[in-house]
C-alpha cells in the first residue's frame, strides 16, 4: 500500500536534511557540479530510486536520471537540479528532485501510457565554471563541446573533473533526449522569494522566467608600495571596482524590475600593503524584459570603462553568458492549474526571478513549474525554509497532473466505437 501524502512529505524532508549533509563544506551546504559532495549525494538519490524500483544511471554530464521500466520510449520527465550555491540552502533544486521521485513512489504501479523519468540535474548554479545549467543543456543537445576547455577556480578543466568524477566527456551528446522522446517537464522548485507567503498560498504555477547575463570583469591598474606611492594618481583596480560595484547597485534600484549583482572579486596581488593591480569581478543582471536587462547592462559597461578611464586604468569583458527570458509552456501549465484546483489549491501565476533547468528544456519541449511557498523567502542562504503540508500538496498536484497527462496521451482504443 502507498503511503499517504503526509508521511511522503515528510520522507521529503528528511531526504533533504540527508542530502544537506552531502557537503563539501562542513558548516553548510556546498555541493558543486562534479564534486565529492556531488558523488555522495548521487549514492543516495540513486538508492532511494532503485528502492522505488526506479532504473537508474548517472549520464556523461553527471545528470542522475531514474526512470520508471517499462519498453514506452515517451517520457514525462520531473525534477530539478542536485547542486547547490556555496553556503546554500537544503531545497533549492534538491526539494523539486525528492518531490518528482516522491510522485513516482505514490503512482507505484499504476498504468502510464509513458515512461516516467525522474531527473537531478548535475549543474544548474553555474557557480564552478561560471556557465549555469550544465546538466539540463546536455540532456537537450546543447552541450557545446568548446565548454570543456573552461576551468574552475583551481584551473582544472571541465573535460579532466568529467574524468575523475567518472564520465566520458567524449559521450555527452548521448546523454540527449531524442527529439520525440519527451511529452513534458515539469519542474517543482521552492519560491525563493515571498509573493506566495505574501499572498498566503502555499503553491504557484511560473508563467516565465527572467532573462540573465553573468559577465566576467576585469579592471587593470598599477601596483605599487601603499606606503610611499602618493594617493593622487594612483591606478588602484580595487578602487575602480568599488566604484562600479556602487554604480551597479544604483542603476538596479533606479530600474523598475532589475536585479544586478556583484557577488565575486578576485584581488590581485591581494596584498595588505600592495596597490591592487588587477581585480576580476562578476556582474548578473537579470529583468523579465531583455531590452531592460540589456540597456541596464550597456548602461554598466559604459560606467566601467568611464571609472577605468578616470583612474588611468583598463577595463575589460572577459566572460559573457546571456540567456533571453523564456514563457512557460501554456497548455502545460494550464494543465498544471487545472491539476492543483482539483487538489483544492488555487495557484498564484507568478514570473521567477531566479534561473532554473526549465529554461533550457523549454527550448525543446513543453515545460511547466510548480512553485512552493518559502517562508521568510530567503535563499542561495542557509535559511532556506518549506512547510511539509505545502510538500504534501504539491505531490498530491503532481500526482494529478502525471494523471491528466496520461487520460490525455492515452492510446485510442481501434474498433469500439459507440453506435
Ligand atoms: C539559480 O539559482 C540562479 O537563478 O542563479
Ligand atoms: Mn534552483
Ligand atoms: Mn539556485
Amino acid at each position: 500500500m502507498s503511503e499517504t501524502l503526509e508521511q511522503q512529505a515528510d520522507t521529503v524532508m528528511t531526504r533533504c536534511d540527508e542530502l544537506a549533509r552531502c557537503s563539501d563544506d562542513a558548516d553548510g551546504i556546498t555541493r558543486l557540479f562534479l564534486s565529492s559532495a556531488m558523488q555522495k549525494a548521487h549514492k543516495r538519490v540513486r538508492g532511494w530510486m532503485e528502492a522505488a524500483e526506479l532504473q537508474t544511471h548517472v549520464d556523461d554530464a553527471g545528470n542522475v536520471i531514474g526512470r520508471t521500466k517499462t519498453a514506452i520510449d515517451r517520457a514525462v520527465v520531473l525534477g530539478s537540479h542536485l547542486d547547490s550555491v556555496p553556503g546554500g540552502g537544503r531545497y533549492d533544486g534538491v526539494l523539486g528532485v525528492l518531490i518528482a521521485l516522491a510522485v513516482a513512489e505514490q503512482l507505484g504501479d499504476e498504468s502510464l501510457p509513458f515512461r516516467l523519468d525522474v531527473i537531478g540535474f548535475s549543474e544548474e548554479e553555474g557557480v564552478r565554471y561560471r556557465m549555469p545549467y550544465l546538466g539540463s543543456a546536455a540532456r537537450m543537445g546543447r552541450f557545446d563541446p568548446e565548454w570543456l576547455d573552461r576551468t574552475d577556480a583551481e584551473d582544472l578543466s571541465m573535460r579532466e573533473a568529467m574524468r575523475r568524477f567518472g564520465l566520458d566527456a567524449e559521450k555527452i551528446d548521448e546523454a540527449a533526449y531524442a527529439s520525440d522522446e519527451v511529452i513534458a517537464y515539469i519542474e517543482p522548485h521552492l519560491e525563493q522569494g515571498p509573493m506566495l507567503e505574501n499572498a498566503n498560498r502555499p503553491l504557484g504555477v511560473v508563467s516565465g522566467i527572467a532573462g540573465q547575463t553573468r559577465i566576467q570583469l576585469e579592471f587593470i591598474g598599477t601596483a605599487g608600495h601603499a606606503g610611499t606611492t602618493p594617493m593622487l594618481g594612483r591606478s588602484d583596480a580595487l578602487a575602480m571596482a568599488a566604484q562600479l560595484v556602487t554604480d551597479v547597485n544604483s542603476i538596479g534600484r533606479q530600474t523598475k524590475g532589475l536585479r544586478a549583482t556583484v557577488g565575486q572579486l578576485s584581488v590581485s596581488p591581494n596584498a595588505p600593503n600592495v596597490i591592487p593591480q588587477r581585480v576580476q569581478m562578476s556582474l548578473d543582471v537579470r529583468h523579465v524584459d531583455d531590452l531592460v536587462r540589456e540597456r541596464a547592462l550597456n548602461d554598466m559597461l559604459a560606467a566601467g570603462r568611464q571609472i577605468a578611464k578616470t583612474a588611468y586604468g583598463k577595463f575589460a569583458v572577459r566572460e559573457q553568458v546571456s540567456q533571453t527570458a523564456v514563457a512557460m509552456d501554456d497548455g502545460l501549465s494550464d494543465i498544471l492549474t487545472d491539476a492543483a484546483r482539483d487538489c483544492g489549491h488555487e495557484p498564484l501565476q507568478l514570473f521567477s526571478g531566479a534561473g532554473h533547468d526549465a529554461v533550457v528544456v523549454a527550448k525543446k519541449f513543453p515545460a511547466a513549474m510548480l512553485f512552493l511557498r518559502h517562508p521568510g523567502g530567503v535563499s542561495h542562504h542557509p535559511d532556506e525554509r518549506v512547510l511539509r503540508d505545502d510538500v504534501a500538496a504539491a505531490i498530491e498536484v503532481m500526482c494529478q497532473l502525471v494523471r491528466k497527462l496520461a487520460a490525455k496521451h492515452e492510446p485510442k482504443q481501434v474498433g469500439t466505437q459507440s453506435q
